[in-house]
């Protein structure tokens, strides 16, 4: 795989196999390979995006943060510095060296904003608009518009108290096994 020449950036590599869209800024020392970005999203220093991660438009995803194979990202989503995306929740050496891993996909759903230092669990959705705690590991299903902190990452009655409004209250018809609550 060759990289292409990103102008301005001598240490940004992104591979000829990437979807670049419209206006998209990749700072230095990223390394994108056979990924998709959407229009108008920035790419932040040391991220590193997998062959079969998809970022919607005009996102922004900050530095050090690690996006695998299997995350799709809708537009409008804001992802803090160092955060690392999980698809293989029970990974071994044996099964990698094979090829017969199971991934596990995620999604991150529109305008959802992630903290610094989270970590997002394989085979989670993260909800539109849902907010999630710096240095929250997020092992369930977040509903849209929630915010959860913590680990495991759990709504926080007291921030949704903050918020004035119930935390749950946009969940899906079927919501997905979220989150207990933390007290108070
Ligand atoms: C979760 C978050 C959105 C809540 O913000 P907030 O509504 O302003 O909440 P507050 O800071 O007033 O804190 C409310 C309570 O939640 C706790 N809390 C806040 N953030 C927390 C987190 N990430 N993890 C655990 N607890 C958290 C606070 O300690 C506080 O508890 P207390 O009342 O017992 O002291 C915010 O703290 C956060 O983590 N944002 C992510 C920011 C980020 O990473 N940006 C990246 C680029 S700069």
């Amino acid at each position: 795989m060759g990289y292409r020449e990103i102008p301005g950036r001598k240490f940004a590599l992104v591979g000829d196999d990437v979807q670049l869209g419209r206006d998209v800024i990749v700072y230095e020392f990223a390394n994108l390979y056979g990924c998709t970005i959407g229009d108008e999203s920035r790419i932040g220093t040391f991220v590193e995006i997998q062959r079969g991660a998809t970022i919607g438009r005009r996102c922004r995803i900050q530095s050090h943060t690690f996006i695998c194979d299997g995350v799709t990202i809708e537009d409008d989503v804001f992802i803090g510095h160092g955060v690392v995306f999980v698809n293989d929740n029970h990974p071994n050496v044996a099964d990698t060296i094979a090829g017969i891993w199971t991934k596990s996909p995620v999604h991150v759903g529109a305008g959802a904003n992630i903290g610094s230092g989270a970590i997002i669990l394989g085979g989670v959705n993260i909800g539109a608009k849902a907010t999630i705690g710096a240095g929250a590991v997020v092992t369930r299903d977040v509903p849209p518009g929630a915010t959860v902190v913590g680990v495991p990452a759990r709504v926080s009655l007291r921030i949704a108290a903050m918020f004035g409004s119930d935390p749950t209250s946009d969940l899906d018809p079927s919501p997905p096994a979220t989150a207990g609550e933390i007290p108070g």
